[in-house]
């Protein structure tokens, strides 16, 4: 896997902005769309903030732009406060000029024996998309990517799944306790994240490096679902000096 190490993640976080709307700016050449799949978390919430400065400063428009999220916790109500749409409405659509038909988020807020359809709708919609241009992705410490965690096949799609208890220790503190972390999550699976036609990794901070010398130096394994990546033609892991500093 190409790794690039930076200075710091705010560099990073450029780098990848900058990556992301020149596809945007291109595909509006040809006046055709952008899809991009978009994470959660601590991660890329730099990235939004430079995507919403690019088109608040400069123009940069999203009117041509589809997303698929990666995942959203299951049972979630929108609203609440730890909702995966309450964090892109928040970090991003609410600043920019996306249309609202072409979000697409896992909905946390169906019934039970609803998933299964709603999630082969999820695929069929990112299929009739044209696919995800432009994956985004965060790493969990359990070498989670989206919610696939240890286990998760390769040709895995998008499915309710359960969390693992280190996933849903690291989540303890924003929700107030480990007992109110959902024990499950709609995700895309890791066939559909490796079906992107492009995957940005991004990690910061020592506490992920160990799970980044995993992915990009360890044996592919289903016990570290980002291993599935060094398979992949097109995927870069864009890290700071700290999350890389377990790399041999
Ligand atoms: C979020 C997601 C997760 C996170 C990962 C890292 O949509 O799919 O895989 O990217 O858990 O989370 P942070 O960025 O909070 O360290």
């Amino acid at each position: 896997i190409k790794t690039n190490i930076y200075d710091n993640s705010d560099e990073a976080s450029f780098y990848v902005a900058n990556e992301i709307a020149e596809l945007i700016r291109q595909r509006q050449r040809q006046g055709k769309h952008a899809v991009l799949g978009l994470a959660t978390g601590s991660t890329p919430t730099k990235v939004y903030e430079f995507l919403v400065k690019f088109h608040q400063e400069e123009g940069l428009s999203f009117k041509n732009v589809i997303t698929f999220n990666l995942d959203e916790y299951y049972p979630m109500e929108p609203d609440s406060i730890h909702s995966y749409v309450r964090f892109m409405n928040e970090h991003l659509f609410d600043h920019i000029d996306i249309k609202k038909e072409n979000v697409h988020i896992p909905d946390g807020t169906l019934e039970k024996e609803d998933v299964r359809d709603f999630c082969d709708a999820y695929e069929k919609k990112i299929e009739d998309a044209g696919g995800i241009d432009i994956q985004v992705l965060g790493i969990g410490r359990t070498g989670h990517i989206g919610f696939n965690e240890p286990g998760s096949s390769l040709t895995s799609k998008t499915r309710l799944v359960r969390l693992d208890r280190v996933t849903r220790l690291d989540a303890a503190s924003d929700f107030f306790g480990l007992e109110n972390v959902p024990v499950k999550a709609i995700t895309m699976g890791v066939g559909t994240i490796m079906a992107a036609k492009r995957i940005i990794l991004m990690a910061w901070g020592e506490g992920k490096s160990e799970v980044i010398h995993q992915a990009v130096e360890g044996k592919i394994r289903e016990s570290v679902p980002a291993t599935f990546l060094q398979n992949h033609g097109n995927c870069n892991f864009i890290v700071d000096h700290a999350a890389a500093s377990d790399l041999v």
